[in-house]
């Protein structure tokens, strides 16, 4: 047999695999979750309920859900030696680091870690999904030298978040905004963190090392470290009026515009349509317009921009609009990318269930571009 000879850069458009949980339509521009639009999601169903969705094959009935919200309630606290380490983790470290880290570290109190059967993976993925949003908000807090603070019973994800990192408790607007984000967030099929994922846990690696590989995947600015870029980006323009000059400069110099563009939508990404009416929301009940509005102003010059050169297939993505909508709910801009990652964590577990379900190691070729063979001149001829 001969060797395989042909490849694509980036894997793009290559389907390396089946799944049921996430359909992406990148020519009209629709993200499915097992049947269901993501607007619909959206509209309608709250982050525990994607959750269940992602898990399992359907939406949760009412009970259903309770049960799954016990469990997370039940799960939310991390384990004391684990916060103990956590605490100690250098200060001004990068938050992606520090988040990898310390779910890498979780393995080592989780009874189930070595154990890769079903009943155990699916106790792993609700402790997981249940201390993301304690690890970062207990991350973010240690990095502004603040007390932890204890997760409640009874409340959301999205609650549970925003109270662990400021310590107010949020009103309905804040905790509906950031729910639909999470929701939004939630999966999105073969993404560069997902896959590693996949890959990691293809080997039969454990769960939590199929996560912190996620986790270093997703930390890149091309994938979800871009939120933070699209914040420095809105500060660094200031102001709507500076819109224009920001995108032509950034252009003319080669620089991407960051939170524009992607490798599947070639239209605009559905979730940047819900997030733009959520930040639109948010500005107008906290009458704080500015994040919005440089927002809105930088995706008109960008079309406008990237259009002229032939490139209108480049909109906006999930991370152009999440990143006024996070700053408005007072989350610290460095902390943008670990809040993706509390909603994705349930993503990437359903993944990580459906390739345990059925596994087969990923390991794919490489066409060999060195040189020629040849033979090895002993060191002592080597100069
Ligand atoms: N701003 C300006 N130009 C962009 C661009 C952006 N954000 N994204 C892509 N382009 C241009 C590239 O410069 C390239 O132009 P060229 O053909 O003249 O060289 C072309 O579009 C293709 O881009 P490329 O980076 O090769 O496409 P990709 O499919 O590999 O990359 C992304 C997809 C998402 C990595 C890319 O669009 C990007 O870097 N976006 C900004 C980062 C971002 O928002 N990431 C989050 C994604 S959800």
């Amino acid at each position: 047999m001969s060797e395989p000879k042909t490849f694509k850069e980036g894997l793009e458009d290559v389907i390396a695999g089946e799944s049921s949980i996430t359909d992406v339509n990148g020519t009209e521009g629709k993200l499915i979750f097992r049947g269901y639009d993501i607007h619909d999601l959206a509209l309608n169903s709250t982050f525990e309920e994607i959750v269940f969705l992602l898990w399992n094959d359907d939406l949760p009935n009412r009970s259903q859900l309770e049960a799954l919200g016990d469990e997370l309630d039940a799960n939310r606290t991390v384990p004391a030696e684990a916060m103990r380490l956590i605490k100690q983790f250098p200060a001004g470290a990068p938050p992606m680091d520090l988040l990898r880290t310390a779910v890498s570290l979780l393995a080592f109190y989780d009874p189930d870690t070595g154990d890769n059967s079903i009943p155990a993976n699916r106790r792993k993925a609700v402790r997981l999904t249940a201390q993301m949003g304690t690890l970062v908000a207990a991350l973010a807090r240690l990095s502004m030298d603040r007390p932890i603070i204890e997760p409640v019973s009874g409340k959301s994800t999205a609650w549970n978040f925003l109270y662990m990192l400021t310590g107010d408790e949020p009103d309905h607007i804040a905790e509906h905004a950031l729910d639909v984000a999470l929701v939004l967030h939630a999966d999105h099929e073969l993404n560069a963190s997902t896959f590693a994922a996949r890959v990691a846990v293809g080997t039969l690696s454990d769960m939590y090392s199929g996560v912190t590989a996620a986790l270093g995947a997703l930390a890149g600015p091309l994938h979800g470290g871009a939120n933070v870029e699209v914040m420095h980006m809105l500060e660094q323009i200031g102001d709507p009026r500076e819109a224009d000059r920001f995108v032509e400069d950034a252009l003319a110099s080669g620089r991407k515009l960051m939170g524009i563009g992607h490798r599947v939508y070639k239209t605009l990404d559905p979730r940047a349509v819900s997030l733009r009416y959520m930040s639109r929301q948010l500005a107008e009940s906290s009458g704080n317009r500015k994040w919005y509005d440089i927002s809105e102003a930088v995706e008109g010059a960008a079309e406008k921009a990237l259009a002229a050169k032939g490139k209108s297939t480049l909109k906006a993505n999930v991370d152009f609009f999440s990143a006024s909508v996070y700053h408005v709910l007072g989350i610290p801009t460095e902390f943008f990318t670990p809040v993706f990652a509390v909603s994705r964590i349930s993503g990437l577990t359903a993944h990580i269930l459906e390739q345990l379900g059925n596994n087969k190691l990923i390991r794919p070729r490489a066409i060999y571009t060195g040189p020629e063979s040849r033979k090895v001149m002993p060191l002592v001829h080597r100069g």
